[in-house]
């Protein structure tokens, strides 16, 4: 039976009999008893369970990302290293994130506290996804109940960021460099009577363990899966751990496109995504909070199928492909292809998603992309329009327009997109377009919005694409009645 070591501080933790499914929270609260790490709501949302898990790279640095302890499962901890609440300071002394927070009453019942100072001091010392952001965007996944966020963020601008070294990373690189073991040793699965845990390191034996389990669950950021777990208790028997799969995770950018593996961590796919288009860019920074961009992946988000995931859309509408492998055979089809039916995507057993390729816009291609949910920040879409419209002087050549929100699954809106070719780029097409929304979609009444809400808002936003054209700003819920 192996076991799953991980670096907590300067120790090596050792677990033996592991189930695989088991949440780094749990962990820290019951067995560790390190319970400054804290449980609001165990689903990725409220951030009051922020850790950070340090990876040695090539060049022997640690890369040191925030993540959500309730839905990270323990063996995609092994090999890693772990600072929590705890871990800060010195002795008798606050850390400076902690000092912040004391002297400028950023914390009231104290609940959420912890995982605001574990953001904070992520910031302080240029984690993944802070460098250049503002406390905003790097508070986004972290929820309070009762300070008030005023003082929090006034906390959170006394305090030093950057990249700078600090003693608990000092401390966390010197354990991992003198514990090379504890990476790499990954050829057993972790096995018990029902749950077993593989974690192939290539893309190669990722195809060789499919083929061989084609029935088992593939685990990225375990940003959806996770939840199956916390909330609706599912049992997963026979899971391969995709997130150490280094090739699974690289990007190729040309002049012709952005190639991105299945694996591409949101955190890393921003920025090229959004030298694409600025509007990519700015859609993955709405995807979740910062813990869930530094834990999920592009290809999870796509194989996972949902009809308000947030990148489809926008991926569909830019005329991207998918590649699937399976073994050694690959094939490709364009991305809209994938989803077939809710829950039912063009995936066979054995097969995985490998890669996407995202082509770059034409200088004659205008590009809207606009998700509307409730919340700005970490909230789930209700409704997202991703529109790739191609000119030929006045007249519109071709036109992709895909909606979430709007269907089963993510999809082209093929009437609308009929009353847009061969027409002028005028006010009247638009119009004419909007219209023909209603024969393209029925959408459902739900928690997020009533289905006369969403085809409103869809056909606003296509008007806005118009009057954004012609220099006019105007919100999505001001054209219509809604
Ligand atoms: C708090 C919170 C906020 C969120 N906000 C958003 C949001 O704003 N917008 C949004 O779109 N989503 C959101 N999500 C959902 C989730 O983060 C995304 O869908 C994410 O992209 C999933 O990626 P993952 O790597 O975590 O996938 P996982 O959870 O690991 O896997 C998801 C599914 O994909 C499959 N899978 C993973 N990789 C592959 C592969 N290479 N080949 C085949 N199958 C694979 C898994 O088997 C599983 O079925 C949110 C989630 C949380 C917890
Ligand atoms: S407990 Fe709320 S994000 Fe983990
Ligand atoms: S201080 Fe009470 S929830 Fe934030």
């Amino acid at each position: 039976m192996s076991e799953v070591r991980f670096l907590l501080d300067d120790a090596v933790v050792e677990l033996r009999d592991v189930d695989p499914t088991g949440t780094l929270l749990d962990l820290l609260r019951y067995r560790l008893r390190r319970i400054g790490t804290k449980e609001g709501c165990a689903e990725g949302d409220c951030g009051a369970c922020t850790v950070l898990v340090g990876t040695l790279d090539d060049q022997d640095q640690v890369h040191w990302r925030a993540v959500n302890a309730c839905i990270l499962f323990l063996p995609m901890l092994d090999g890693k290293a772990l600072l929590t609440v705890e871990s800060l300071g010195k002795p008798g002394a606050l850390h400076p994130a902690q000092r912040a927070m004391v002297d400028h009453h950023g914390s009231q019942c104290g609940f959420c506290t912890p995982g605001f100072v574990m953001s904070l001091y992520g910031r302080s010392i240029g984690a993944c996804g802070t460098k250049g952001k503002s406390v905003g965007d790097v508070l986004a996944g972290n929820l309070c109940r009762c300070t008030g966020y005023g003082s929090i963020l006034a906390a959170a601008e006394a305090i030093p960021a950057g990249e700078r070294d600090d003693h608990a990373t000092v401390v966390a690189l010197t354990g991992l460099r003198r514990t090379e073991t504890l990476s790499g040793r990954y050829a057993d699965p972790l096995s018990g009577s029902i749950r077993h845990w593989h974690r192939p390191l290539s893309t190669d034996d990722l195809a060789e363990l499919l083929t061989a389990h084609p029935d088992a669950r593939l685990i990225a950021g375990a940003t959806d899966v996770g939840l199956w777990v916390t909330k609706q208790h599912r049992v997963l028997e026979t899971m391969i751990f995709v997130g150490d799969v280094a090739d699974l995770a690289t990007m190729n950018e040309t002049d012709d496109g952005l190639r991105m593996g299945a694996g591409l961590r949101y955190v890393d796919a921003a920025e090229p995504l959004g030298r694409l288009h600025p509007d990519l860019g700015e859609l993955v920074r709405r995807i979740g909070g910062p813990q869930v961009r530094n834990a999920g992946t592009i290809g999870g988000n796509i194989a996972n199928g949902s009809p308000i995931g947030d990148t489809p859309p926008a991926l569909i509408a830019l005329g991207a492909t998918l590649t699937l492998r399976c073994g050694d055979e690959r094939r490709t089809l364009p991305l809209e292809d994938y989803f077939i039916a809710y829950g039912h995507q063009d995936r066979q057993p054995g097969e995985f998603v490998e890669s996407l390729f995202v082509p770059r816009p034409t200088s004659t291609t205008r590009i809207a992309i606009t998700k509307l949910s409730k919340r700005f920040d970490s909230d789930i879409s209700a409704v997202l329009g991703a529109f790739a419209i191609d000119l030929d002087g006045d007249t519109v050549r071709s036109a992709r327009l895909a909606f979430g929100g709007m269907a089963a699954t993510p999809k082209r809106a093929t009437n609308a997109e009929q009353a847009l070719v061969g027409q002028p780029w005028s006010e009247a097409t638009f119009e004419a377009a909007a219209m023909a929304l209603h024969d393209d979609f029925k959408p459902l009444t739900d928690v997020r919005g009533s289905s006369g809400y969403r085809l409103t808002v869809a056909a606003n936003l296509l008007r806005r694409m118009w009057l954004a054209g012609t220099g006019e700003t105007v919100s999505v819920l001001e054209l219509a009645d809604v």
